[in-house]
């Protein structure tokens, strides 16, 4: 029997690829084969000396100590791609969202007590006006499976799309299509996006992207998209930048409580990747990888 243990939720779809007459499944058991993991940390986790694979079902490996996996010999899977549409269509929307202040103006209108409502509505139709999007220009950092889905989702969408990655030197695997501009240095993407949107993964090089210096290189009234990971954008810059006005909203997927109360930051419960579509497809990817890896020797994308 293999014994596999789960540390988050992972689909049942997803799971009921292992048959049961040669894998035991359960989210309590010791010295496990095979690890299923989300977001859930690992770092203080013992590693047993019977431990030979761990199964991501996302994109992010950062809550994997990886030294430590390969010094024991333990492959690890992630499954890059599998939930990109998921964050492409949070991304979208978030964009929707900000440049018509859907937030604020459902605020105004549910939980503001309004004495007279036709004065009310005539207020809010000015004090919410939006702008449109097919006129602005939206910057993608990072050019991976989702960078690029969201690239092209805002081209088809009549925006000005511009792409950088700081990490790729390299053609992406992923296709742009064609009249998205791959921009030379991050500094002209930032000097010309309405909109930035972060999908990088969280490394030395990628820490503080976002910082003081290239927020002053943003137009006035941009909105900054995080839907990456935390740290990637330097939120006390970015804070200063919201309260003189540079900066118009900044929309994160990872909310601390010194953003909660600010009413231009609409903070997420990290939701990029939980539909039940992407959660089945990452849990089917690494499962299908780990069977490959233990059942026929083969490593793929580990
Ligand atoms: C990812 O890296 O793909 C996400 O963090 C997935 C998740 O929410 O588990």
């Amino acid at each position: 029997m293999i014994k596999v243990l789960t540390l988050n939720n992972i689909s049942s779809i997803g799971l009921n690829k292992l048959p049961r007459d040669n894998y035991k499944i359960s989210s309590k058991m010791s010295n496990p084969d095979v690890v299923l993991v989300r977001s859930a940390k690992m770092y203080d986790m013992e590693i047993n000396d019977n431990l030979k694979v761990v199964g991501r079902a996302g994109a992010g490996v950062n809550n994997i100590p990886l030294d430590k996996m390969s010094n024991k010999g333990v492959v690890v899977f992630n499954a890059p791609g599998a939930n990109a549409n998921a964050v492409k269509e949070l991304v979208i929307s978030s964009m929707l969202l900000a440049s018509r202040n859907i937030c604020q103006a459902w605020y105004y209108v549910n939980c503001l007590s309004l004495d007279n409502l036709k004065t009310a509505i005539e207020e809010g139709k000015k004090k919410y006006a939006g702008s449109e999007l097919p006129s602005k220009t939206l910057g993608i950092v990072g050019l991976g499976a989702i960078g690029v889905k969201i690239a092209n989702a805002a081209h088809a969408l009549g925006m000005n799309v511009i792409g950088f990655d700081p990490l790729i030197t390299i053609k992406s695997a992923w296709k742009l299509s064609s009249g998205v501009e791959q921009v030379l240095s991050i500094d002209e993407l930032f000097s010309r996006s309405n909109f930035v949107s972060f999908h990088v993964p969280l490394v030395e090089n990628t820490k503080n992207l976002l910082n003081k210096e290239r927020i002053a290189l943003l137009p006035e009234d941009a909105t900054i998209l995080n839907f990456a990971r935390d740290g990637i954008v330097n939120e006390e810059a970015l804070m200063i930048a919201l309260n003189n006005g540079k900066v118009k909203y900044y929309v994160t997927d990872f909310p601390i409580d010194d953003k909660k109360d600010h009413d231009r930051v609409i903070a997420l419960p990290h939701l990029g990747a939980s539909t039940v579509e992407a959660e089945d497809n990452c849990a089917i990817m690494v499962v299908n990888q780990i069977r490959d890896y233990l059942e026929n020797g083969n490593i793929t994308n580990s």
